[in-house]
């Protein structure tokens, strides 16, 4: 199959168990269900729920735990596109291609469905349905945890938002940015797969912390090139918000090449898996060539 058909087959797979998971009419606040599902349903490219699922068939994991720990994530994933959008945040009125959450709904709800996105990712993986055995359930939880929070995800956030006004002209902390507030939930996506499938994750990591950085920037270089109507988020915004980018700090030639050679580096560091590695090398191409 092609990448192409495998990204698109994993996102109507993962958009269905997200369906399923969570029914408009289940629980009495159906305005923050609403909002949950008008921000987790439809649009993303659901690349990291690909990541899992693609690093756990390496390791023959049953698909469907697969998809329940990569929808988990792309909770985890919307929720923090939720919070990053608010007016005390990025500020942004669009994402994929419609109103953000805050404008289609408000900011209360959309504080509130956010928070709620969270919280139930944990409960889709601590169910017995992603893993029979606990044990890698309670991995799968505590390295979800560390990736979304202080010390992943949401310290990034925090450490990006400072940068605004600290001016970060350091290559190292503006790497350390990114790692975080980016690259932390691509790593748990590819250490995920391992822990399905009980297997070594130092490769998968490795690989991760490549794609992860060349992510984030090529989030820059789109921010600078594309257009609102292309990329379905505002552009022209990182310059004016003062963001701490590579791009600002060396220019859109030499960020391209560096995206360019984080994406061989992580192909290097999958070279142990041959074949089987090959559309997870195709999805580090796709990340650095991708128009939105
Ligand atoms: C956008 O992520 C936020 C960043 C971490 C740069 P994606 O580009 O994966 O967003 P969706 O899920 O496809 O909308
Ligand atoms: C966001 O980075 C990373 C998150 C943790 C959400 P950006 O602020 O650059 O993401 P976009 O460009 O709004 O999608
Ligand atoms: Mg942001
Ligand atoms: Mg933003
Ligand atoms: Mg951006």
């Amino acid at each position: 199959m092609s990448f192409q058909d495998a990204l698109a087959r994993c996102a109507t797979e993962t958009d269905a168990l997200l369906d399923r998971l969570l029914p408009l009419d289940a629980f009495p606040a159906s305005r923050v269900t609403e909002a949950m599902r008008y921000s987790a349903l439809g649009q993303g490219k659901r690349l990291r729920p690909f990541l899992v699922v693609e690093s756990a068939s390496l390791f023959r994991v049953p698909r469907e735990r697969a998809l329940r720990t990569g929808a988990a994530l792309e909770c985890v994933h919307c929720y923090s596109l939720v919070h990053d959008d608010l007016p005390a945040m990025d500020d942004d009125d669009l994402r994929r291609g419609k109103p953000t959450a805050h404008k289609a709904f408000d900011e209360a709800t959309a504080i509130l469905a956010g928070d709620a996105l969270l919280t139930f990712a944990f409960e889709v993986v601590a169910d017995a349905a992603t893993h029979p055995d606990a044990s890698i359930r309670v991995q799968l939880v505590s390295k979800l945890a560390k990736a979304a929070g202080v010390a992943g995800m949401v310290g990034g956030q925090m450490l990006d938002i400072e940068a605004e006004t600290q001016n970060a002209s350091e290559l190292g902390h503006i790497g350390l940015i990114q790692s975080l507030k980016t690259g932390a939930l691509f790593r748990y996506a590819c250490e995920a797969g391992a822990i399905l499938g009980q297997a070594d994750p130092a490769p998968l990591i490795r690989y991760a912390q490549k794609i992860g950085l060349a992510f984030q920037i090529a989030d820059d270089i789109l921010d600078v090139e594309s257009t609102p109507e292309a990329l379905g988020k505002a552009t022209q915004k990182d310059k004016a918000m003062g963001k701490a980018t590579f791009v600002d700090l060396l220019g859109m030639d030499e960020a391209k090449r560096r995206a360019a050679a984080l994406v061989d580096e992580a192909v290097e560091s999958l070279a142990g898996y041959g074949d089987k590695a090959r559309v997870l090398n195709e999805a580090a191409r796709f990340i650095v060539e991708r128009r939105k």
